[in-house]
C-alpha cells in the first residue's frame, strides 16, 4: 500500500486570496494526496506542507527590528508561541552579550516553559503547586542561550547569544527565535490576550517598541522542511475550522486536493532606534589628515567626554599605566560602560581619513578605525561613510562594501564592514585595536577637487552610531599652488586680454 503526496505551492497571492478571505486568521495549508489503494490499509509518508497567508533614521528610512509572535498550538490553558526577532536595520546591529526583551503581560499568564531562550528570573511561583512554571513574573525578562546549547533546548535560528547581524551584513543571522509555552491565557483567540509593553534592550537603551498589531498569520516556508511540518502536526484538530477535499478518482487511484484551515493567531511588534536614547554622549570621533598638508586634524577636544581628574577620577587610563591591568580588570569589568585611554577627545573609537595619493585619474584614501576602549571588542562592527565619490568606487581593499541608496539615484553612501575572520573583530585598546583599509576613487572631472576639504567624507557612522567630526575650517588646506589660487590669475589674464583686444577693435 502506498500513498504518495504531491505538494502543492500557490505564489499568486491573487488565487489564494479568494478562498483566505472565508476565515481572518487561518493556517491556510494545502495538501495534494494521490492516494494508490491495494487492499485495505492506507499509509502515507508526509513529504512537504505549507502553511500560506499573505502575511529615524536618514540613511536607513525603514529600519526597524520586528517583533513576531506566531501562536502555533492550543494548550489546555493557554497556547504554544513561537517568537521571532527580526533585524530590518541595514548597519545597525546586536552585538554580544546580546538582545533583552521584556514585555507585560495583559493578564495573569504565566510561561511554562521555554525553548531556545529563558526568563532571568522566575518570579513568584509560590501558589503553583506540582508543576512549577518557568516564570511567573507579570513583566518577564527574556535573553537567548548561548551557542552551544544542547539540542533538545534548541528551535530553528535560537541560541546565538543574544547576536543579531545587520541586515546587509549578514542577513541569515539578522534573525532570532524562541518558542514559549503560556499557561492562564485562555484557549481561543477570543481570549488570549496581547501583551503589553515590549521593551528591547541591545542590551543598553535605545530601541522603543511599539504596540503589538494583530497581523495576517504568518507564512511558514521551511527551509529544511522540518520546522513547518512539525507546527502543523502540533496543531490541535479543534482548531480546524473546515477542511475542502476535492478529489478526482480514476479505476486505481484518487488524487485529491485538501483545504485545511485553522484558527491562528499572529502578532507584531516593531522597535526603532534613536541614538538619542541610546546614550547622552558621542561613541565616536573623526580625525583627518593628507598628502599635501602635514598637519593632522584630531578629533576636536572632548568630543565624547572632558578628562576631568578632580571630579572624575579614572574616567579613563593612561596607556602606558602599570595599573592598566588592573583597572581593566577592576570595578565595572563587566558593565558596558567604556573605560577608555585617555585622550583629548575621550571617544571609544576614533576614525581616522587620510587622503593618501593623487593619481591621474584615481585617487586614493586610507582608513583606520582606532577602539581606545579596554572593554570592548567589537565584533562585526560596520561604518557607513559619506562621500559624493563613492559612485565612482573604484577598488575597496580588506574590508567589505555596499552602496546603500536610502532616497534611490545618488549613491553617495557606503557600508564598509570587516571581512568574516579577517578583520571582523575591532580588538580592545591596545595594539591590535585597529582595522585599516584603503579606497581606491576614480575622479570625475567636474567634481573632483582637493580644494576646501572636498575629499574627506561628510559624515560617518560606527556601528549605526554618528561620529563628530572636525570643524570644516580645521580641515587640511592644500598649499598654495593649488587650483583655486590660479583661478583668479586666469580671470584676470583673460581680462586682460579682452580688454586688449577691444582697444585693438577700437583703435
Ligand atoms: C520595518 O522594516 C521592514 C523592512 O524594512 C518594513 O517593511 C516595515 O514596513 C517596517 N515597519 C515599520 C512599522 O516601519
Ligand atoms: C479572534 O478571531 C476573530 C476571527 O476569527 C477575530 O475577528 C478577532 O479579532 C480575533 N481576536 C483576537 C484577540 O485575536
Ligand atoms: C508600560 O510602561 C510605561 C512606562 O514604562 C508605564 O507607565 C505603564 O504603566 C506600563 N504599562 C503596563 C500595563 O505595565
Ligand atoms: C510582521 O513581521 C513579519 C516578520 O518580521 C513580517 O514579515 C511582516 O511583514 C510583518 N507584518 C506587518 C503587518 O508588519
Ligand atoms: C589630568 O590628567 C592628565 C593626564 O594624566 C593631565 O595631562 C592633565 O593635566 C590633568 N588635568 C588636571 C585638570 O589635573
Ligand atoms: C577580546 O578578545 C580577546 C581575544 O579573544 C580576549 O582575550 C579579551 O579578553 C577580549 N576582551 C574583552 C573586553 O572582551
Ligand atoms: C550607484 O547606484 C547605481 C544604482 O543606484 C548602481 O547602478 C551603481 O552600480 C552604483 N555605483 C556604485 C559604485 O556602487
Ligand atoms: C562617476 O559615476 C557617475 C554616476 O555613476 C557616472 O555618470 C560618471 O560617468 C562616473 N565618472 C567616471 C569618471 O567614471
Ligand atoms: C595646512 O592646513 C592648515 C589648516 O588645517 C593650515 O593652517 C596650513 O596653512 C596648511 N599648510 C599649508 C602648507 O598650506
Amino acid at each position: 500500500m502506498e500513498l504518495k503526496i504531491s505538494f502543492l505551492s500557490f505564489n499568486s497571492r491573487r488565487s489564494i486570496s479568494k478562498l483566505a478571505h472565508f476565515a481572518s486568521f487561518p493556517i491556510f495549508s494545502l495538501l495534494f494526496f494521490s492516494f494508490k489503494s491495494i487492499g485495505t490499509i492506507y499509509t502515507f509518508e508526509k513529504k512537504n506542507l505549507l502553511l500560506l497567508t499573505e502575511a529615524f533614521d536618514p540613511l536607513d528610512p525603514n529600519g526597524n527590528i520586528t517583533i513576531k509572535w506566531d501562536v502555533m498550538q492550543w494548550t489546555p490553558d493557554g497556547y504554544v508561541a513561537v517568537v521571532t526577532i527580526n533585524n530590518y536595520q541595514q548597519y545597525r546591529h546586536i552585538q554580544s552579550p546580546g538582545w533583552i526583551l521584556g514585555w507585560t503581560w495583559a493578564k495573569k499568564e504565566v510561561i511554562w516553559s521555554m525553548v531556545g531562550s529563558q526568563t532571568t528570573e522566575q518570579g513568584d511561583c509560590s501558589k503553583f503547586k506540582g508543576n512549577i512554571p518557568h516564570c511567573c513574573k507579570k513583566d518577564p525578562t527574556v535573553v537567548d542561550l548561548l551557542p552551544g546549547t544542547p539540542y533538545n533546548l534548541q528551535i530553528a535560528n535560537c541560541c546565538k547569544g543574544g547576536v543579531l547581524s545587520s541586515w546587509v551584513q549578514d542577513p541569515p543571522n539578522a534573525v532570532s527565535a524562541f518558542q514559549i509555552s503560556v499557561g492562564s491565557a485562555g484557549t481561543t483567540n477570543k481570549t488570549v490576550r496581547v501583551p503589553k509593553n515590549f521593551t528591547l534592550k541591545a542590551p543598553g537603551p535605545g530601541y522603543t517598541c511599539g504596540a503589538a498589531k494583530i497581523v495576517k498569520q504568518s507564512r511558514f516556508v521551511s527551509q529544511d522542511g522540518r520546522r513547518t511540518t512539525q507546527a502543523l502536526s502540533k496543531l490541535n484538530l479543534l482548531d480546524l475550522v473546515y477542511i475542502i477535499i476535492i478529489c478526482i478518482c480514476s479505476f486505481a487511484s484518487c488524487n485529491c486536493l485538501f483545504v485545511c484551515y485553522f484558527v491562528s493567531v499572529t502578532w507584531n511588534v516593531t522597535c526603532t532606534y534613536s541614538q538619542f536614547l541610546s546614550q547622552k554622549t558621542p561613541s565616536c570621533c573623526v580625525s583627518l589628515s593628507s598628502f599635501y598638508n602635514d598637519t593632522i586634524v584630531d578629533c576636536p577636544t572632548c568630543s565624547c567626554g572632558c578628562q576631568n581628574n578632580i571630579t572624575q577620577p579614572g574616567s579613563c587610563v593612561e596607556g602606558d599605566s602599570p595599573y592598566l591591568a588592573s583597572v581593566v580588570n577592576g570595578p565595572g569589568k563587566s558593565s558596558l560602560v567604556p573605560l577608555v585611554q585617555c585622550t583629548s577627545h575621550m571617544c571609544p573609537v576614533r576614525i581616522h581619513w587620510h587622503v593618501k595619493l593623487n593619481y591621474k585619474e584615481y585617487w586614493r584614501a586610507k582608513i583606520t578605525i582606532t577602539n581606545f576602549n579596554y572593554r570592548m571588542n567589537y565584533s562585526q562592527w560596520n561604518l557607513v561613510v559619506q562621500h559624493p565619490n563613492f559612485d565612482n568606487i573604484t577598488q575597496i581593499f580588506s574590508f567589505d562594501y555596499k552602496s546603500l541608496t536610502p532616497y534611490g539615484g545618488i549613491n553617495d553612501t557606503a557600508m564598509l564592514w570587516g571581512m568574516k575572520y579577517y578583520n571582523d573583530l575591532l580588538m580592545e585598546a591596545g595594539p591590535a585595536g585597529n582595522v585599516q583599509s584603503e579606497l581606491l576613487f576614480r575622479k570625475d572631472a567636474s567634481t573632483f577637487t582637493f580644494q576646501k576639504g572636498w575629499a574627506f567624507p561628510r559624515r560617518i557612522y560606527f556601528n549605526g552610531d554618528i561620529c563628530v567630526m572636525p570643524a570644516p575650517d580645521a580641515y587640511p588646506w592644500l598649499p598654495n599652488t593649488g587650483p583655486l589660487s590660479f583661478r583668479p590669475m586666469l580671470l584676470r589674464l583673460l581680462l586682460f586680454w579682452t580688454t586688449l583686444a577691444c582697444l585693438f577693435i577700437y583703435v
